[in-house]
């Protein structure tokens, strides 16, 4: 498939590569999940999350689900940021209602000291397997990204045991035993680097890292937690023959956004938290920018969702580089026909904003 082309097919990676293309592209975090009835009934029939996750044929399934009702412009991987600490035996389930726990969270140095790095290839093999498996089905309709946890959020969610909103036992680490953390991060960068390598000989065409607790940490702590592992995970992450770009989102740190344009990586996901003109100011044309939609706007009467979309393409402008994508993950409440509204209006007006480039 050449790059030259520019249809629905790969208007994604040229935009991830500063290329021109005949309107601007649009995937949506979580685009797989509880909002499509398809999908709960997959999830019914698998018995759990980590079922779904860890069938391809069914991980399969759920992906090209969003992929055959809307004219989305990118799948993504099926699968969760959690696989890699599950893999690393810390007992991973879904709580309905509740989200990620951790039978083992990481409380005592001893434990830090004891993880292993997982072979994505043994471990891990439903995750390749999975992509090889999407990749046929797909056969070239759009590309596929794979993605992983930044070593940081890993951090969190292996340290706190599941969600909080207080950070008191993975900033207690930080604070207390900063090498230990360090070790912590050190053993999850390699994991991500190895698990994102074997998505990508298993045909992922790009990569995304989900950093979405990097906002959490004050401006010091950022830089040396979080920033420095996205950079060493951009710069060191073998891409393979078709040179796969990297994203990566870093929710709630728009403060570093000039820093991060510097990691290496080819695209930042961008939170709904700063104007997108303003984010293309500040990293200089240096990376495509993805987002960033408020996923609060998919609960406004369509012609309002619509006006918002025409907003956002005006506010970023003409140049290319641009995917559309809401800021965080659509949420399991948003009613699906929105979806259809959304996809079209960025179309309908992305075209527009070539003319006018
Ligand atoms: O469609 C897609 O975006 C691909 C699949 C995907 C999932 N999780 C599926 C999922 C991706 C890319 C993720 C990433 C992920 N997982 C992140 C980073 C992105 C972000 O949201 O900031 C994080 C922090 C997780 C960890 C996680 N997984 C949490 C906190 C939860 C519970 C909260 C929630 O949204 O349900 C999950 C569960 C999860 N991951 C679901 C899905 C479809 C819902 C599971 C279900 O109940 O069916």
């Amino acid at each position: 498939m050449s790059l030259n082309d520019c249809g629905r097919h790969n208007r994604f990676l040229r935009a991830l590569r500063r290329l021109p293309v005949d309107t601007t592209p649009i995937w949506v975090m979580r685009q797989a999940g509880r909002y499509l009835p398809e999908y709960r009934a997959s999830r019914q029939r698998a018995g759990s999350f980590m079922n779904l996750c860890r069938s391809p044929e069914m991980a399969c399934e759920v992906t090209l689900q969003p992929i055959n009702r809307f004219e989305l412009d990118a799948a993504i991987l099926f699968s969760d940021i959690l696989t890699i600490p599950d893999a690393m035996g810390l007992g991973l389930e879904f709580i309905e209602g509740e989200g990620p726990r951790f039978a083992r969270p990481l409380r005592t140095l001893e434990s830090i000291a004891a993880l292993g790095v997982p072979d994505p290839e043994v471990e891990l093999r439903y995750v390749p397997d999975a992509v090889r498996l999407i990749r046929r089905e797909l056969n070239n309709r759009v590309p596929l990204i794979g993605f992983a946890g930044s070593p940081w959020t890993l951090a969190c969610y292996m340290v706190e045991g599941g969600p909080t909103e207080r950070f008191a036992h993975i900033k207690g680490l930080m604070w207390d035993h900063p090498q230990a953390l360090h070790q912590l991060l050190d053993v999850l960068t390699q994991s991500v680097k190895l698990y994102l390598e074997a998505q990508i000989r298993a045909g992922a065409q790009a990569v995304m890292l989900f950093d979405s607790w990097g906002g959490v940490l004050a401006p010091g702590d950022y830089r040396e937690f979080s920033l420095p592992n996205l950079r060493q995970l951009a710069q060191s992450i073998d891409r393979g023959p078709d040179q796969v770009p990297i994203i990566i989102f870093s929710r709630g740190a728009n403060g570093h956004l000039e820093a991060l344009a510097q990691t290496g990586a080819d695209a930042l996901g961008i939170d709904w938290t700063v104007s997108l003109s303003e984010a293309r100011a500040r990293t200089g044309g240096r990376v495509a920018l993805q987002g960033n939609l408020d996923p609060a706007a998919m609960y406004a009467a369509p012609e309002s969702l619509r006006l918002q979309v025409d907003l956002l393409l005006r506010d970023y402008g003409s140049a290319p580089g641009h995917i559309f994508n809401l800021g965080h993950g659509i949420t399991p409440d948003v009613n699906p026909e929105q979806m259809t509204v959304l996809v079209n209006a960025v179309h309908e007006f992305g075209k527009r904003q070539e003319l006018l480039a």
